[in-house]
């Protein structure tokens, strides 16, 4: 179907060419003689182009582009004007017209105007189109990242998510284990099928039989019920075993076994029950020296092991600190119903400096917790935990590092001084009053330690 183009002309001889001129193109014109007609016109019918001379009667050719741009503002308007009239097609132009044509033109220019703008706009929704993809491709299944690291865990993501293929997950508490187990099985075949989570760590040693193959009525005390156990509950589907590492050993044994035959007995039960089911395994220990240890089976890690993903905790991909900050303000914002949340320079320096042992869980609750805190939509370092702030960084600093004493100490009194200033918005007399020493004294030792406030 052809464009559809709305002519606001009052110039008999000219509307009418115009309209003839189009028409003669292909295109779908309509045109009237004044503004307020006009109106009525773009109320009920939307037009992909409107034609509109400045000089109306009625409704003048600024006011009807205005109200164009309100109703439909994906029309684009090309306003006609005099000579004389440029400076008021300049403002046209700032009002959201595409651009103007002054009289008098030829139908070829009209049509070149009309074929740009068409242009700019196919061009405008292949520029929106690409950028959602992009930002559909930065969020994987909730998880943001742009550090190459984690892009590398997603490519792998990608390559066996469709397979069967065991996946081994490990990182540090808080780092997204689980939140890549789940994109792993929402991404596969299987993700219409059950998808049963397991946490080897919460279970008690002498449930977790009973827990993942079911017994039968009777095989115990207690046993009123038959009761399927987890492997039955996820056939045809996904388990994911969260903290690997914490299953007792006596089980390890009886997990491989199923795992290498397929099959599962309940307690109590002589029937061989056949299982089809996709394993993701995560852990928050080493493995290997578990291995060593003697508290994890060697036979299980190989068997388990076959697709590793390795997350680096989040002090080792500090880039996605920005992203992930983004995201948790969004998501508190919404949830706490605030608007226009800010963070204050020094906050989010020490935001971006903090180690996170807890890592991006650390993060989260962070956000959310300053989020609350905050009451003007200004997030500062005084609504962080104590940990962010840069004192006990550098306190940490101090244990670790082969610092003399007096490097310490005038380390420790420059951070503090920091810590004060920040605390009181870099008022002067105000942080002297706070540390308990003199405005004359605060100053020299600001000027010493060459202490600059936050740009
Ligand atoms: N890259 C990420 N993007 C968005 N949110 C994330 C990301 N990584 C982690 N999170 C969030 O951080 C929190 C912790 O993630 P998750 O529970 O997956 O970590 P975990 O490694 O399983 O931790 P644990 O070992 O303590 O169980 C969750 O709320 C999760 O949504
Ligand atoms: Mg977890």
């Amino acid at each position: 179907m052809k464009e559809k183009i709305i002519i606001v002309e009052d110039d008999p001889a000219m509307r009418l060419g115009m309209n003839h001129f189009l028409r003669a193109y292909g295109y779908e014109a309509t045109s009237c003689d004044d503004g307020a007609k006009a109106l009525s016109i773009l109320d009920s019918e939307i037009f992909d182009i409107a034609i509109v001379d400045l000089k109306l009667p009625g409704v003048d050719g600024l006011t009807l582009l205005k109200h164009i741009k309100t109703i439909s503002p994906q029309t684009g308007v090309i306003i006609i004007t005099a000579f004389a009239e440029v400076k008021t097609a300049v403002q046209a132009i700032k009002d959201g017209a595409f651009d103007y044509i002054a009289k008098p033109f030829t139908n070829e220019e009209l049509l070149l105007v009309i074929e740009r703008f068409l242009k700019f706009r196919t061009l405008e929704k292949e520029v929106k189109y690409l950028s959602e993809l992009v930002k559909k491709k930065d969020e994987f299944e909730g998880i943001v990242s742009t550090s190459s690291v984690m892009k590398e865990i997603f490519d792998k993501i990608d390559a066996v998510a469709k397979t069967d293929v065991p996946v081994l997950i490990q990182g540090e508490s808080g780092t997204g284990k689980e939140l890549i187990a789940n994109a792993i099985q929402k991404q596969s075949l299987r993700k219409e099928k059950p998808y049963i989570k397991i946490n080897c760590a919460a279970i008690p040693e002498t449930l977790f039989e009973s827990e993942l193959f079911g017994y039968e009525k009777g095989a115990f005390t207690g046993a009123t019920e038959t009761k399927k156990g987890k492997f039955e509950l996820a056939n045809g589907g996904t388990i994911f075993f969260d903290e690997i590492g914490d299953m007792p050993l006596s089980l390890q044994a009886k997990l491989l076994r199923v795992i290498e035959d397929g099959i599962v007995y309940r307690l109590g039960g002589k029937e061989p029950i056949k299982i089809n089911v996709r394993c993701i395994y995560a852990t928050s220990k080493n493995l290997k020296e578990l291995i060593k240890a003697e508290k994890f089976r060697e036979d299980l890690f190989y068997r388990i092991n076959v697709m590793p993903i390795a997350i680096p905790p989040l002090k080792e991909r500090k880039e996605d600190i920005p992203v992930l900050i983004e995201k948790f303000l969004k998501i508190f914002s919404e949830k706490y119903g605030k608007q226009n949340i800010t963070i204050s320079p020094s906050a989010y320096e020490a935001l971006l400096s903090y180690d996170y042992p807890g890592n991006v869980r650390e993060l989260k609750h962070a956000i959310e917790r300053a989020l609350l805190l905050s009451k003007d939509g200004v997030i500062d370092i005084k609504h962080l935990p104590e940990e962010f702030s840069p004192l006990s960084s550098f306190q940490k600093k101090c244990f670790i590092s082969n610092f003399s004493l007096k490097e310490c100490i005038e380390n420790f009194e420059k951070n503090l001084i920091i810590k004060a200033l920040q605390e009181c918005g870099w008022k002067k007399t105000e942080a002297a009053k706070k540390l308990g020493i003199s405005r004359k004294a605060l100053w020299e030792k600001i000027k010493f330690y060459g202490i600059e406030p936050n740009p």
